[in-house]
C-alpha cells in the first residue's frame, strides 16, 4: 500500500518545517572588496547562485561587531554589524532581496556569553565586586588564602581552566570570571533579569528589521547548576557531554525559551529559532521543542555517526520517535563550520576501539580516499535530503569540498589552537574561502575584483582548491554542484519530500531503503554493488552500473505498489 501523509499540504505549514537552509559562514563567503574576508555585500552578489541551487533559507553566522576571536562569536555589540562586513543598512538591503527572491534568513544569536570587549563587560572590569555590572557576568572570588585559586574546577571547551583571574582597578589581583569557551568570551549570568531583558531587546531589534528566525548558539549553555558545583570529572568538555554536566542543559533555559516563543510569536510570519543543543540522548532534545519553545534544534546525530547503514538507521529511528512526541519536525546536519568536512570523515571512517572519533580533526591523511569521501558524502545528501523534516547544508558542502588538512601553523586562528597548548588545529580546515573559479586568482574568486586591489584570503587556499570550485563544477552535468542542483528541485516539486511519515523497506543489512509519500523511494547502498529494486530511477548520486547499485551510492526512485 502506498504510503499517505496527513499533514496540512506543504503550502499550509510553517515554512521551515520542511526548509532546506544554507549554512553561510560570512566571513569565509563571499568578498566583495577585497580585503580577503567575505561580507554582507558579497553575499548579497551571490544570491543568485543560492537561489539556483534551490535552499529556502539562509543561516548567516555571527555577523556583529567581534574583535573576532572567535570569529564573530565573540560579540561586542548585539545591534550593529561588523565594519569589516558592512553595515546596517547593507543587512537591510540584504534581507529584503533574499525576500524578494523567496530566500528567508536566519540569523545567528549568542547569548551564552560576549565579547570581552562588550561594554558591559569593560563596565564590570573597572566596577567593584558584588556590583550590579559585575552581576550581568559570572564573577567568583576564588579559593584559598590569597584567593589565587579558581574557584571551581570547571574547563574550558577550547581547553584549560574556564576561570580568568583579572586584574581590580586598583592594580591588585582580583575577582574571577566564568568563560566556557575563549578567555575573551566571558559568559553572561543568566539569573540577572538585566541580561534576560536586553537579549528580548536584540531579538526584536533584528526581528523588526526583516529576519524571519536565529539560530541560537549553546542554547544548552546559559543557565548553570545553583552553585557552581565541581564538574564531576577533569579535562575539557566537550559541547556534547558524555556524562551530565553543571552547565549544560540544565532545566532554567527552558523558561528562557519560553518567553522567546511569546516574542517570536508576536510577529507575523511563522518566525523561528533553532537550537545549536548539544545534547543527548534525543529524548533531551525533545525538550526545547515543546510546542511553547524552540521550533526546531539541529539534530546532530550524523555530525557523530560513522558510514555504517545500522548507526544511521538507528540514530534516525531515534531521532524520529523523540521529536514526534512533541510534534516537532527533523532537521538533519552533515557539516558545519565547527567540524570536520563530512568528505574526510566518510574518507577516513572509524577505528572502533583506538579512539579516533569522526570529529577528529588531524586524522591519518595517508588513509584518506578522497574519492570514496565524496561518493559518500553525495549518497549522504541525497539520504538527508530525502528524509523527512529540514536540512541544513553548510557553505561548500554543494561542492563537496574537503576539510583543508595542512592550513600552515603560522596561519591558524582558531582559538582552540592557543587554548588547547597547540595539541588541536582547531576548526579552521573547514573555513577556507569558498572557491568561486578555477583561476587561483582573487582567491579563487572569492575576492571580487576592485580598484584596491585584493588582499590575501583571511586562511590559505590549497593550490588544488580550483578544481572543487562553483565555475568547474558548473561546467560538468554529474559534478557535485549539479548533483545538488537536481536534487533540491525534485525536492521542491515531490509534495512528499519534507516533513512527513517515512517507512523502511527492508532490502538487506547494508542497504538503507524507506519509502515517502508520493511512491517515493530513496535507497543507499553501504555495501557492495547490489540490485537495484523494480522502478523508475529519479536521480542517483553516482552512476549506476546497469540494473546495480554501487557501493557508496544513494537512488531516488518512483515505484509502483
Ligand atoms: C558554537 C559555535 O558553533 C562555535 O563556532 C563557537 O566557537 C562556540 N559556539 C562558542 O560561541
Amino acid at each position: 500500500m502506498s504510503l499517505v501523509s496527513n499533514l496540512p499540504s506543504r503550502e499550509k505549514r510553517a515554512w521551515w518545517r520542511d526548509a532546506v537552509t544554507y549554512q553561510i559562514y560570512i566571513r569565509s563567503f563571499s568578498d566583495s572588496n577585497g580585503d580577503g574576508k567575505g561580507d554582507v555585500e558579497g553575499i548579497r552578489a551571490r544570491l543568485p547562485y543560492l537561489k539556483a541551487l534551490g535552499v529556502d533559507a539562509i543561516w548567516i553566522t555571527p555577523w556583529y561587531p567581534s574583535p573576532q576571536n572567535d570569529h564573530g562569536y565573540d560579540v561586542a555589540d548585539y545591534m550593529d554589524i561588523e565594519p569589516d562586513y558592512g553595515t546596517l543598512d547593507d543587512a537591510k538591503r540584504l534581507i529584503d532581496e533574499a525576500h524578494l527572491m523567496g530566500i528567508r534568513m536566519i540569523v545567528d544569536i549568542v547569548p551564552n556569553h560576549s565579547s570581552d570587549q562588550h561594554k558591559w563587560f569593560q563596565e564590570a572590569l573597572l566596577a567593584a565586586p558584588g556590583s550590579k555590572e559585575r552581576d550581568r557576568y559570572i564573577f567568583r572570588d576564588g579559593k584559598g588564602p590569597n584567593g589565587d585559586i579558581p574557584p571551581n574546577n570547571w574547563n574550558a571547551v577550547f581547553g584549560g581552566s574556564a576561570w580568568h583571574r583579572i586584574t581590580e582597578p586598583d592594580g591588585k589581583p582580583g575577582q574571577w570570571y566564568l568563560h566556557l569557551f575563549a578567555v575573551e568570551q566571558p559568559d553572561f549570568n543568566w539569573e540577572n533579569s538585566e541580561v534576560r531583558q536586553y537579549f528580548e531587546r536584540v531579538l526584536r531589534f533584528w526581528l523588526d528589521l526583516g529576519v524571519d528566525g536565529f539560530r541560537i548558539d549553546v542554547a544548552h549553555g546559559m543557565i548553570k547548576a545553583e552553585g557552581l558545583p565541581d564538574q564531576p570529572a577533569p579535562g575539557s568538555p566537550e559541547m556534547l557531554a558524555a556524562v551530565s554536566m553543571p552547565f549544560w542543559d540544565q532545566d532554567g533555559v527552558h523558561e528562557i525559551y519560553r518567553s522567546w516563543r511569546k516574542i517570536l510569536d508576536s510577529y507575523p510570519g511563522d518566525r523561528m529559532a533553532v537550537a545549536e543543543a548539544w545534547v543527548s540522548p534525543a529524548s533531551r532534545i525533545a525538550r526545547y521543542l515543546r510546542p511553547d519553545e524552540l521550533a526546531n534544534s539541529f539534530n546532530f546525530d550524523f555530525l557523530t555517526s560513522k558510514w555504517e547503514a545500522k548507526t544511521l538507521r538507528e540514530r534516525i529511528d531515534g531521532s524520529i520517535a523523540a521529536i514526534s512526541e512533541v510534534g516537532a519536525p527533523a532537521s538533519w546536519v552533515f557539516n558545519n563550520h565547527d567540524v570536520v568536512r563530512s568528505v574526510d570523515r566518510f574518507a577516513l571512517g572509524l577505528t572502533p576501539g583506538t579512539g579516533d572519533t569522526t570529529l577528529d580533526r588531524h586524522g591519518d591523511s595517508a588513509k584518506l580516499d578522497i574519492r570514496v569521501g565524496v561518493a559518500r558524502a553525495r549518497a549522504g545528501a541525497l539520504l538527508m535530503l530525502a528524509l523527512p523534516g529540514g536540512a541544513y547544508i553548510y557553505q561548500g558542502e554543494e561542492l563537496t569540498l574537503p576539510e583543508v588538512r595542512d592550513i600552515p601553523e603560522d596561519r591558524l586562528t582558531d582559538p582552540r589552537w592557543k587554548m588547547s597548548g597547540y595539541t588541536d588545529k582547531g576548526r579552521d580546515g573547514c573555513r577556507v574561502p569558498i572557491p568561486w573559479t578555477m583561476k587561483e586568482e582573487s582567491g579563487f574568486g572569492f575576492s571580487h575584483q576592485n580598484t584596491m586591489g585584493i588582499e590575501e584570503t583571511w586562511l590559505p587556499q590549497p593550490k588544488w582548491w580550483g578544481s572543487y570550485s562553483v565555475e568547474s563544477q558548473e561546467k560538468d552535468q554529474d559534478s557535485s554542484l549539479a548533483m545538488y542542483r537536481k536534487a533540491l528541485s525534485i525536492r521542491r516539486s515531490e509534495s512528499g519530500l519534507g516533513d512527513g511519515p517515512m517507512k523502511w523497506v527492508e532490502l538487506g543489512d547494508d542497504l538503507l531503503a524507506f519509502e515517502r509519500p508520493g511512491d517515493f523511494l530513496c535507497v543507499v547502498n553501504f555495501g557492495k554493488e547490489a540490485p537495484l529494486p523494480q522502478g523508475d530511477v529519479i536521480l542517483s548520486s553516482g552512476p549506476l552500473d546497469g540494473g546495480k547499485i554501487p557501493s557508496d551510492t544513494a537512488v531516488w526512485m518512483r515505484i509502483s505498489h
